[in-house]
This record gives C-alpha cells, structure tokens and sequence, in this order.
C-alpha cells in the first residue's frame, strides 16, 4: 500500500520536476545563441521557444525512447491490441512505404530498419514481414535536420528515408518541398509522441488520412487528456496553463483518440490506454493500430 501512495504521488509531482528540468535548459540555450550571435532567434519568442526545446529534448528524448521502446517496438510489430501486449503478433507489422510524422532529431528512425523484421514468422501475414521500402519523415524545423541525417546514417537508412522539410500542411505544396507523395499511397503512417506538438491536429490528422492506402495501418503512441476522473481532468488542465510554454507548444489535454475517429472511414481503429495506465498519469498514453 505505501508504494501505491507514493506511486500516485510521484505521479502527480512528476510533471513539475519534468518542467523544472525543462526550465534548466533555458539559461544554456540562451548563452549558446550569444555566443553564437543569433540574435534573431534570442528576440523571436517562437524560435527561442524551439532552440529552448531542442536542448531540452536533446537531453531527454534519448531517455523518453528508451522508456516508450517498451511499446512502440511491439506495437510495430503488430503486438499491441486493445493496449494489452501479446507474445505473437496479431495484426501485420510495419512495411512498405511510411511516413513518419514529427521526425524530430530521429532518435526513432531505426524504428524503420529491416533489423526488426521477425524471420520467425515469414509464412504469415501478421508481424513485420514484409520490408519497408521508402520512409518519408516529416520534420519542419530546420534545427533538427543535421541530427535527423545522423540517425538516417546511423541506421543504414540513406537510401529509404527521405527527409520531407516541411510539416503535414504542405506536403502537397510543390513550391514548398522537392518531391511528392501521392494521395492513397502509403502503407503505414507512424506517429510517436508528437501530435501533441501540431498544429490544428485535427485538421492535419484528416489529411494524413487522405495518404493512407485502402489497408493501409497508422501506429501510434500519443499523450492525450485524461479522462479517469474530473479531478484529474481538472488537474491536467492546471499543468496545461504552463505546459505548451516550457515544452516547445506541447499540449497535454487534446482528444487525439476522438481525432483520429473522426479522420475518416476505418475498417478497425484499436485505440486504447497501454496496460500500465493508472489513475494518477497527468500525461496518459493512448496506444493502436487504425486500419483504413
Ligand atoms: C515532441 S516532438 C517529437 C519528436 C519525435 N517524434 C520524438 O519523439 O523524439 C514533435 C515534433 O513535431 C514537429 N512538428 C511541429 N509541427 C509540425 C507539423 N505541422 N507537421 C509535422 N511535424 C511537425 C516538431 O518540429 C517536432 O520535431
């Protein structure tokens, strides 16, 4: 019983220690863009407001991807259902031609690599059998791009992962990036934590639907409002005063799941809480597979 106490307590003091680290990455960004003299990103709120999160997430996303691996790899390999985690895939893997939206720094692009096909399962239809051919991974700031090309080289991947610079808004913009994704083309769209971050992601979820294929698979692992209790809903909604300003416009109640609902026509949408929520997750996950 104590280690439930201090288990909710930790839960519901957690996002201030995880603002307070953020808060820590301020005053070094700023000493790097005088040094640097980018003075207009220290007198543009906006762009110090990325260089401040990229130092941050520079710091922290390696550790969130090791701590979200646990579910994103088998969600991947189609192990996921009704956020219940099985020993054999269920649903297909990921293949073919992929999208992968918010790229980031790529800490997740050898998510991509054909490492993690199961040759174990080659005779059937479910896990990752099939390879994944192109990767289109979209990321508009520019500030990421060199880590992102780093993690491409890292995992092998130059030939099948094309950075897109531009964000969902314009991928059909030909004055705005060098090549084309044709609607209903793609076979799987992966969203790691980042729809929280879009802009108008409502929007931007019923267009990336438009490039999905008819069977083609959206993977996802996203922080959405709570919706436990009107306590916590209500507490979720206090941290949100703050939250977007110290987390590089990140929102913590959007009803990401009710979202992708809406996108459009799904043959099977499994959008669920992973078997680890508890009542007292300011930032609660929903984990699926949407199939078009
Ligand atoms: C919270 S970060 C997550 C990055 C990465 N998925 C990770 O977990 O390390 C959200 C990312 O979404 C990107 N983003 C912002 N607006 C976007 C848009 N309109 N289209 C696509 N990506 C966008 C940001 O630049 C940022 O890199």
């Amino acid at each position: 019983m104590p280690s439930a106490i201090s288990e909710g307590f930790w839960g519901l003091v957690g996002p201030f220690l995880f603002l307070w680290v953020s808060a820590k990455a301020l005053p070094p960004t700023i000493l790097r863009l005088v040094k640097e003299r980018d003075f207009g990103t220290l007198l543009s709120p906006r762009r110090l407001q990325d260089a401040w999160f990229g130092t941050f997430w520079g710091r922290f996303g390696p550790q969130v991807k090791i701590n979200a691996s646990v579910k994103v790899l088998p969600l991947l390999d189609g192990r996921v259902v009704n956020g219940k985690l099985l020993d054999k895939p269920a649903v297909p893997g990921l293949e073919g031609v992929c999208i992968e939206v918010g790229a980031g720094a790529g800490y997740w692009v050898d998510i991509f690599a054909n490492k993690h096909m199961d040759s174990s399962s080659s005779s059937s239809s479910m896990g990752r059998t099939k390879q994944v051919t192109r990767v289109y991974g979209i990321e508009p700031n520019p500030n990421q791009h060199a880590s992102l090309r780093k993690h491409i080289a890292k995992a092998g991947l130059e030939d099948v992962y094309k950075i897109v610079p531009v964000g969902i808004e314009d991928l059909d913009n030909p004055k705005k990036w060098d090549g084309k994704i044709e609607k209903e083309s793609v076979d799987c769209i992966v969203t790691v934590l980042c729809l929280c971050s879009i802009p108008e992601p409502e929007r931007h979820i019923r267009e990336l639907y438009g490039y999905l294929k008819k069977g083609g698979r959206w993977y996802f692992y996203e922080h959405v409002q709570c919706s436990v209790s009107r306590y916590m809903k209500a507490y979720q909604r206090f941290i949100n005063l703050f939250w977007p300003q110290f987390l590089g416009g990140c929102q913590l109640c959007r009803p990401t799941g009710e979202y992708f609902r809406q996108a459009g026509e799904w043959q099977n949408a499994d959008i669920a809480a992973p078997w680890d929520a508890q009542w007292h997750n300011v930032v609660p996950h929903v984990i699926g597979v949407l199939t078009k």
